[in-house]
Formats: structure tokens, sequence, C-alpha cells
């Protein structure tokens, strides 16, 4: 049993869905898919608190935020899977679904470590201010919360955390994709140079390569929340 999606595919993935139809064509894929009424009630919560605590328009300082509360559904599957596979060990067919979950979230996690690391160097770059209690305790509280109530939400019904999960990239996606529309030209202008960003292996010559290849990972990730897990 393999996954799906491989790392190096995941990031030939990322770098064509610069393309605007391939992009759209990948997006269609799951416009209609209808997640449950739970996941959309929590999903709801989620975007809504967000939108109250860091306003409703796109910003860095409301990315920077946001990308640490997106790591900690990946990090949650990690460890509500190594808690069923304590449970599950007899059964080989069980333990490689299981591992290839684990895989998934491994990258997931991986991932929106690179954005929120690449973010906070451009808002210190920027001269922007990320205040003590708005942007660094409430995301950090606010993870707290979401790490464990996804992780009880998959160790008692996984589909529902992956639709949650598909909601926050969903809504991800559309914040980076109205940034970039709103500020192509100043991004264009700003050079990238970013350590960690290199270390992740991606190269992104100006704040434009980067923001769109995050969008991409967002479509990625709402899309493979689905299609990698269910
Ligand atoms: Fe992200
Ligand atoms: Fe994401």
């Amino acid at each position: 049993m393999e996954s799906k999606l491989e790392e190096k595919d995941l990031e030939k993935l990322c770098f064509d869905l610069n393309d605007d139809e391939a992009r759209e064509a990948y997006k269609a894929l799951y416009d209609d898919y209808k997640p449950s009424l739970i996941p959309r009630i929590l999903g709801a919560i989620l975007v809504g608190c967000g939108s109250l605590v860091y306003g409703s328009k796109p910003s860095l300082l409301k990315f920077r935020s946001v990308e640490v509360i997106a790591r900690v559904p990946y990090h949650s599957w990690t460890a509500s899977v190594y808690t069923v596979l304590t449970m599950f060990y007899w059964n080989e067919e069980k333990a490689l679904s299981l591992s290839c979950i684990n895989e998934y979230a491994q990258h997931g996690q991986d991932n929106e470590t690179m954005h929120v690391v690449a973010i906070s160097h451009i808002t210190k770059d920027e001269g922007l201010h990320a205040g003590l209690f708005r942007h660094t305790l409430i995301p950090m509280i606010f993870a707290f919360f979401y790490y464990w109530s996804s992780y009880l939400l998959h160790l008692m019904c996984s589909r529902y955390s992956y639709e949650l999960n598909f909601l926050f990239e969903e809504h991800a996606y559309e914040q980076y994709d109205q940034f970039i529309r709103e500020n192509e030209k100043e991004l264009r202008e700003k050079k990238l140079e970013c350590k960690y960003v290199e270390w992740y292996g991606r190269t992104c010559a100006t704040q434009y390569d980067f923001f769109c290849s995050v969008r991409n990972d967002e479509l990625i990730h709402r899309n493979s929340s689905i299609e990698e897990t269910c």
C-alpha cells in the first residue's frame, strides 16, 4: 500500500499549479465536495473566530497567526494514528493504512511549519510588529484547543477531522488567492531570501513566487484531506 502522493510529486504539483488553467482544473475536483454537518459547524466556528480576532481581510500578520494553527491538525493525526496503532499492531492491513495517513500527516506539518517560519521572516523583514497577546499568545491557546479537539475527533470519527481540515484549507486557499490578487505588483518587486525556504528545498526568488507556492500548497492540502485519507 502506498501513499497516493509522494513528497517529490507534491513539490512538482505545487509548481504546476502556478498555471491558472491547471489550478482551476485541480480545484474543480473537490469544489462540489460537501463535508458533513458537524465539520461544517466546527469549520464555521473556526473561520468565524479567526475573522473576529484578525479581521476578514488577508494580511501578513493574520497569515503568521493562522499558520501556527494550521500545523495542528496534521500533528494531532500523527498522535492519533500512533494511539490507534498500539491497538491494531496485529492487523497488518490496518497498520499499513494508518502508516500511510501518518506519512501524509508528517508532510503536512512540515509544509505548514515552513509556511509559518517563512511568513514570520517576512513580517520581520517588513518591520511589522507582531503583538505578544494577539499574534503570539492567542494563536498558541487556539492551537492547544484545536490540537486536542482534532485529536479526539480523529479518534472518534477520522472523516470528520479530515473534513474539518478540508474547510480550514479551503479558507486558507481563498485568503492567499485574494492576497496575491490584491498585492501582485508589490509582491513581484520584493525579493525573498529565507534560509528555511531554501533548506526546505523550494526556490522562490520573490515574495510573489513564495505566496503563489503557499496558495498552491493550501489547495493541495484541501484536496488531499479527502483524497489521501477517506
Ligand atoms: Fe499553510
Ligand atoms: Fe494548509
